[in-house]
């Protein structure tokens, strides 16, 4: 593998996909800026212009919301770049919180940024310029955090709840099918609309139904109707699930924002409650110790969401299990569900290989995603696993290298050609193989 060719394209697909304001995700398919890719995308920015990945953030932010929630989009202002839907199907100013001369969407994603400005500074050469960056996004961060924690954990357990999908950053995942398959379309209005995201002609085949994009809208459709009021939402929202990779990431964060606090003079005493109440109650409710896993827990249906997704190991990241269970699941992952044939399998499958319904090619139903092989590499190094961390890590770049820089990949070996799957030129698969191959170098 000639790693410095991998990392002179990544560093071409994140200067091409910035639009002098901020990163596309992809330059046709995902044409505004989106919550978490721009958190990963400034962790791969900050490796050759420090500038850039501070400018990405402060973009996002410039979209929080005035009671701290950080909208999933932010709308750029080309005309030309059509996605569905754009602010005018999400009419975010039905909030008074929403801000003002900025168009986002109404739903926020997993909270990356705080361990991403931890990264951040600890890539910077520029220590001065970067602490003043971390004075800068922290009051901005902590506003978000609490809004989790004050109006998306309503009975105060430090578990925060998604009442989206697309919030969960896991669109189509197998784990909100049973809370998505209450809500009755036929019985319905379902306000009309027209989807983007099917212009390639493979699109259809691999994105999610139309049956699901029906439910994604209704839910959308309530929540602008409620005038996207956390309270009236929560009265009656059938979709309110706790998922563990963005609680998983929470506690990354919290801890992150622990130490950026006690950095620049902070009193840290809220993120530390946070932090140690979120793991406590982890444990307590989304542990399963028979698979060796975290589960989602559906707040509707007051039950456990029993489907074995890789979202299940993304508290490693924010190191919420113990040692002991940190070797429960690095046996499920070494296991037939996701570690296949080793000789067969790239690491890691989002979907249990054994599910009945996983689909290789299909989103969020089975493929190999990056940006999850990049956060289970970082939790399986907290452990000390170091082989399997190098193994999630080669698989990682050993499919960019062999696809290019896709969106999501087949994880069988044998898929060769049509390995690659969703949109190429994608900039968190670009940003995040900056950060496999550079942050070594740093030590
Ligand atoms: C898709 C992904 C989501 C991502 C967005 C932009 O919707 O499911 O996680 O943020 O694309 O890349």
């Amino acid at each position: 593998m000639d790693t410095e060719a991998l990392i002179r394209q990544a560093r071409t697909i994140l200067d091409t996909n910035w639009n002098g304001q901020f990163t596309k995700p992809a330059p046709s398919l995902y044409p505004h800026q989106w919550n978490w890719d721009a958190g990963f995308i400034a962790l791969g920015n900050a490796y050759h212009s420090m500038t850039r990945a501070m400018d990405e953030l402060r973009h996002l932010f410039r979209g929080q919301w005035q009671n701290g929630m950080l909208p999933q989009i932010v709308f750029g202002d080309d005309p030309q770049a059509r996605y569905f839907p754009g602010p005018d199907f999400w009419q975010a100013h039905r909030s008074p919180h929403a801000p003002a001369g900025v168009a986002t969407s109404g739903i926020s994603m997993p909270p990356v940024h705080g361990f991403v400005l931890w990264e951040m500074y600890q890539i910077a050469e520029d220590k001065t310029v970067a602490r003043a960056f971390l004075k800068e996004m922290y009051p901005k961060v902590l506003a978000l955090h609490r809004y989790l924690y004050q109006h998306r954990d309503p009975e105060g357990e430090g578990l925060v709840y998604i009442r989206h999908p697309w919030e969960g950053g896991t669109d189509n995942s197998p784990i909100w099918d049973a809370a998505l398959a209450r809500i009755d379309i036929a019985q319905l209005d379902i306000p009309p609309y027209e989807r983007k995201d099917l212009q390639n002609p493979k699109a259809a085949e691999h994105r999610p139904t139309q049956q699901d994009y029906d439910r994604y809208v209704y839910l959308v459709d309530l929540f602008r109707q409620r005038d996207y009021d956390d309270e009236r939402i929560y009265a009656d929202c059938p979709f309110l699930i706790q998922d563990p990779l963005f609680n998983g990431v929470l506690s990354w964060s919290n801890e992150a924002l622990i130490k950026i606090g006690s950095l620049i003079g902070e009193d840290i005493a809220e993120p530390m409650q946070w932090h140690e109440l979120t793991i406590w109650s982890m444990n307590e409710k989304l542990w399963d110790e028979e698979w060796g896993i975290y589960n989602a827990y559906d707040l509707r249906a007051q039950e456990i969401i029993p489907v074995e997704t890789s979202s299940g190991f993304m508290p490693l990241c924010g190191e919420v299990p113990d040692q002991e269970q940190a070797e429960a699941m690095l046996r499920t992952l070494e296991s037939a569900a996701f570690g296949g044939r080793p000789e067969e399998t790239w690491l890691c499958p989002t979907y249990s290989l054994l599910a009945e319904d996983v689909n290789f090619q299909k989103y969020w139903r089975g493929p190999v995603w990056i940006n999850l092989n990049w956060l289970l590499y970082r939790g399986l190094l907290r452990y000390d696993m170091e082989e399997m961390a190098e193994r999630v890590k080669q698989h990682s770049l050993q499919l960019l290298d062999a696809h290019g820089f896709f969106e999501y990949f087949d994880p069988r070996r044998t898929a060769a050609g049509e390995g690659g799957c969703g949109t190429d030129t994608f900039s968190w698969s670009a940003a995040l193989c900056l950060d496999f191959l550079l942050r070594e170098s740093l030590a």
